[in-house]
């Protein structure tokens, strides 16, 4: 079959890793006999640099033609040191996510067991620990109006805004997910406090008459910050607002401690996208020094989003074997560290290997 991928890989290490990751959706496309075309696409700093907007016409008009986009990360120290600059580039990644409607942001959450000893927690409370965070990506304070200045400058205000039909929408695609899993649902919130919290609560314990299957825990944004680290495995499917999400999904990452292999898939009303958790780390940037595994676990997420689920399961073969093997960045690597190219390769040639074995 024959797939149109918008491929943007943004800044810092973002094109290093969106390579490996390309090279191996190749090394899929040769062994099972599908064709990707990757079409490259401008977003972020070098979007900037290039066209002065982060999230250019173009780049949208070449998502929306394409059944995913695979994404690397986006980000330039230049601007986080200038709380005045008037563009940036985590606009075009909001841009991104509010006009293809990506209104879910997945984010799996595995343990791998040969690296469960770099976690700072103990390995008695991390192994098996397993959950997915459904983060809701197109709502609340990061698009809520009114936002801004006062005419002095002495005061700032963002404003936190759900509706209804926001929280229905997700919390019905998070029921899909935890049937699918363990079923148990954790709902988390502010709603001792936030009225948008309030909103959530009481729209979900709604909707939980009708879910017979899913069984539906609540719980405050701070106690969860704790328990997630105090008890991890307690959790399965956690679904919270976008900021909580956001805050809630860096802690989670580095309790496994594999920063650079979690992966992710925004999805909504128009074309998923698919990027590695982490953000553009441009201190590495063009070294060839940066772990390429989360983007290439995505590329995997993106092959499940297209129903190749063979296809999906040979790339988290590789990635496993990588790592049993030792075939990593210096990020993770016990005795020789791989570059970022090196381990695109291997996990390329793995998926080829394959090939020979079955012909
Ligand atoms: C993320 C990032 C973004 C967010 C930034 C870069 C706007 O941290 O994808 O988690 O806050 O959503
Ligand atoms: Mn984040």
């Amino acid at each position: 079959m024959k797939f149109q991928i918008a491929t943007l890989p943004g800044d810092g290490i973002g094109p290093e890793i969106v390579e490996q990751a390309v090279k191996v959706l190749k090394a899929v496309g040769e062994r099972f006999g599908h064709e990707f075309n990757f079409e490259y696409g401008l977003v972020g700093a070098s979007a900037i640099d290039e066209t002065g907007d982060p999230f250019p016409e173009k780049t949208f008009e070449l998502c929306m033609k394409s059944q995913a986009v695979l994404f690397g990360a986006i980000g330039h120290p230049k601007y986080d040191n200038d709380p005045k600059a008037k563009i940036r580039p985590e606009q075009g990644l909001l841009a991104m996510r509010k006009k293809l409607g990506l209104y879910a942001n997945i984010r799996p959450v595995t343990t791998f067991n040969s690296l469960i000893h770099k976690s700072p927690l103990r390995p008695d409370l991390i192994e098996g620990a397993d959950f997915v965070v459904v983060r809701e990506l197109t709502g609340g304070i990061y698009f809520g109006e009114p936002r801004g200045r006062s005419e002095n400058g002495q005061k700032a205000f963002d404003t936190c805004v759900y509706t209804k039909e926001e929280i229905e929408r997700i919390t019905k695609l998070a029921f899909s997910y935890a049937r699918k899993r363990n079923k148990k649902l954790t709902v988390v919130d502010k709603a001792n406090v936030l009225a948008t919290s309030r909103l959530w609560r009481e729209t979900v314990q709604e909707m939980s008459k009708e879910e017979k299957e899913v069984e539906i825990d609540y719980m405050f944004v701070d106690n969860a910050a704790m328990q997630l680290i105090q008890w991890p495995k307690h959790f399965d499917v956690i679904l919270t607002e976008n900021m909580f999400g956001d805050i809630l999904s860096d802690e989670a990452s580095v309790i496994t401690g594999s920063l650079g292999l979690l992966p992710s898939a925004s999805v909504g009303v128009h074309t998923s996208v698919f990027e590695p958790i982490h953000g553009s780390y441009p201190q590495a940037a063009g070294k060839n020094i940066a772990n390429p595994l989360a983007t290439v676990l995505s590329a995997a997420m993106l092959l499940d989003s297209l129903d190749l689920l063979e296809e999906a399961k040979c790339v988290r073969e590789a990635v496993n074997s990588s790592l049993d093997e030792g075939v990593v960045t210096e990020d993770i690597a016990e005795d020789k560290a791989y570059s970022t190219s090196e381990v695109g390769d291997w996990l390329a040639s793995f998926i080829d290997s394959r090939k020979t074995v079955q012909v």
